[in-house]
């Protein structure tokens, strides 16, 4: 995810650019750029670093110029670096191109451009293929390039780009990651989200997938792929800058719930081949020999990454056949861990600077333990450390509790769980297939959970919830770590004392603190021990606890026992985890907000706990 800002008109274009920026770098902030042009020519300016460190770094080149483009990178492809930084030029500096989005086909691109066209490269990204197309197919008109090269390319793109030919002309283009035009008084503006544009201008459309724009400060016009004119809408943006940010949520947390089926298709994407029915391992492969070798996985992260740990284990185990030991990193790191050969490691971290969990790390790989991360922070520590690193492509997660970034973690293991069990033929390819037609879904599925009659009935329940200062999460087999996910999640932002309990160990104790009108929330997804779940849910009835069941469409014999029901779409009970753990996001955010605690900024908490 990452943010775009291009400007056209009669101001300074640098300082209207700069400005945007800095209202996008919620969308990504390890690397920026503007290019202007300038006297028949294009001048970049372009860092590793925030939009201030550029902003610094602007001499009189870039003063009194009328039009250019800006880009502060989420970085995926390529490390946030001063040469992977966005704008990208082409081979002769004449065009120039920012994007946000994944080019899925750019090694093959980079190779005919390299090998038959004789182009040659100068960064790591997949984005700067599309300048090198753009001047490929340039032949005196940038929309007529922009529209050919894009139709060579696979994968998402919201791309913007310029030409020294072509003096204060705009053309974009649109596929999967968000543009919107901003319509000023003898100027306009193009931006991936509203925040860069309130300042200016209210009056936007928002350009659809395969349209493109030809923008000049007197005039904007919108054709589809075919190159037919497109009459679009103008419409007025009544938020103000803080709601832009949030995306007219009230809430960074909201925004990031919302934002999950975009992040777990984002996650998949290049990395399952849907026609085949498998995964595709880009980043993460072990070799033959390794892998008959491979005797244990320990799987070492803190907080919510640890919980998507423990699906990774019952995943791997069950699809791969390979023991798996999952360890709070603060545990890992001190109790001297058998570590040794055959073994493989695997780190989970949204920030990739978790102390802890860089700690256990580090120690795996002091003992020859080949080290896998999975991290949503490309050039974070851990990224930079591990020896394989399967990112997850969620973008910046702003909210102290993770969420998207979460649901990404457990899309990760999910792929490795897959690929390890056909790499050693443990899963048969049919049933291989089913799971990626299963994860191949869940979007969609995700998309319904998060619909607003869905949401509503979810608001009701919390209002009662709030008014309790404990609350119960009980769960058995994989429903376990949702259970202790959603207890998290609900402790950390409304400060209930929520507490996880695997179900069948309610009558070991636990069951002493159940009381009338306790809240009880039951996640009961799992069919092979769903008995057993509905003999724990009357233990709670019993003692007049009120449950609030989590289920399956189609688990009927839950709704008869409790008080309350949410149900999931149909789901391969495996991957039931990725839609269970949604309703209890947002249990934990409108009881949060009912209590009136800070939502985003929750007391006592950091994003990142870089130290012990
Ligand atoms: C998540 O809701 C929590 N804020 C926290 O447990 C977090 O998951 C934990 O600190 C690990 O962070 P990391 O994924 O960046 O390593």
């Amino acid at each position: 995810m990452c943010g775009i800002v291009g400007y056209t008109g009669s101001k300074e274009a640098s300082e209207i650019l700069i400005g945007g920026l800095k209202k996008l770098e919620y969308r990504g902030y390890d690397s920026a750029g503007i290019a202007l042009q300038k006297n028949g020519q294009v001048v970049i300016a372009k860092a590793a670093g925030s939009v201030a460190d550029l902003e610094k770094s602007l001499d009189d080149r870039f003063k009194a110029v009328k039009a250019g483009i800006g880009h502060t990178r989420w970085a995926t492809h390529g490390r946030p670096t001063d040469q992977n930084a966005h704008p990208h030029s082409s081979h002769s500096g004449e065009i120039v191109v920012v994007h946000n989005g994944i080019i899925e086909n750019n090694r093959l691109l980079r190779k005919w451009l390299i090998e038959e066209k004789g182009y040659s490269f100068r960064s790591e990204t997949d984005t700067e293929v599309l300048a090198h197309l753009i001047e490929e197919y340039y032949d005196g008109d940038l929309l007529e390039a922009v529209r050919k090269s894009v139709s060579t390319v696979e994968g998402s793109y919201a791309l913007v780009a310029v030409t020294c030919r072509e003096p204060d002309r705009l053309v974009c283009a649109r596929k999967d990651s968000p543009l919107i035009i901003g319509f000023g008084e003898g100027e306009n503006f193009i931006a991936s989200d509203i925040p860069a544009l309130l300042n200016h201008t209210r009056n936007t459309c928002i350009l659809e997938d395969g349209e493109f724009a030809s923008i000049t400060a007197e005039k904007v016009e919108v054709f589809n792929l075919e190159g037919c004119p497109v009459e679009k809408e103008i419409f007025k943006v009544n938020w103000d800058i803080a709601a832009a940010e949030k995306g007219g949520y009230d809430h960074f947390m909201l925004k990031e719930i919302m934002e999950q089926p975009v992040a777990v298709r984002e996650t998949m994407r290049q990395r399952i081949d849907a026609a085949k029915g498998r995964v595709v391992p880009t980043e993460f492969e072990i070799s033959p020999d390794e892998l008959a070798r491979l005797e244990k996985i320990y799987i070492v992260a803190c907080g919510t990454a640890y919980h998507a740990g423990l699906i990774g284990k019952a995943v791997i185990e069950k699809l791969a056949g390979i023991p798996v030991e999952v360890e709070v990193a603060s545990e890992f790191r001190y109790r001297e861990p058998l570590l040794g050969e055959n073994q493989l490691a695997i780190v989970i971290s949204q920030s990739g600077e978790t102390a802890d969990t860089l700690a256990g790390l580090r120690l795996a790989r002091s003992k020859g333990v080949k080290v896998l991360a999975i991290t949503n922070v490309v050039g974070s520590t851990v990224s930079r450390e591990a020896d394989q690193v399967l990112f997850t492509w969620a973008g910046p997660e702003i909210a102290v509790a993770s969420t998207k970034a979460y649901l990404t973690q457990l899309i990760a293991v999910y792929l490795i769980a897959i690929y390890l069990g056909e790499a050693r033929k443990t899963l048969k390819p049919e049933k291989a297939a089913e799971l990626v037609k299963g994860l191949l879904a869940l979007p969609s599925q995700l998309e319904r959970i998060l619909s607003e009659e869905s949401i509503a009935k979810l608001r009701s329940y919390c209002d009662h919830l709030a008014t309790w200062e404990r609350a119960f999460f009980l769960g058995r087999n994989l429903d376990f770590p949702v259970a202790m996910e959603g207890a998290l999640k609900l402790k950390e932002i409304s400060y209930i004392h929520a507490e996880a309990c695997a179900a069948g160990e309610l009558k070991h104790g636990p069951l002493a603190l159940i009381v009338e009108g306790l809240p009880v929330i039951a996640l009961a997804t799992q069919k092979a021990v769903l008995d057993k779940t509905l003999s724990n849910i009357h233990e709670v009835n019993a003692r007049g606890g009120a449950v609030f069941a989590i289920t399956q469409e189609g688990f009927d014999d839950v709704a008869r026992q409790v008080e309350s029901v949410f149900y999931l779409p149909p789901v391969n009970d495996i991957l039931a985890p990725v839609l269970a753990v949604v309703p209890t996001q947002l249990i934990a955010y409108y009881a949060a907000l009912a209590r009136g605690s800070s939502v985003d900024k929750p007391r006592n908490l950091a994003k990142s706990v870089t130290v012990e």
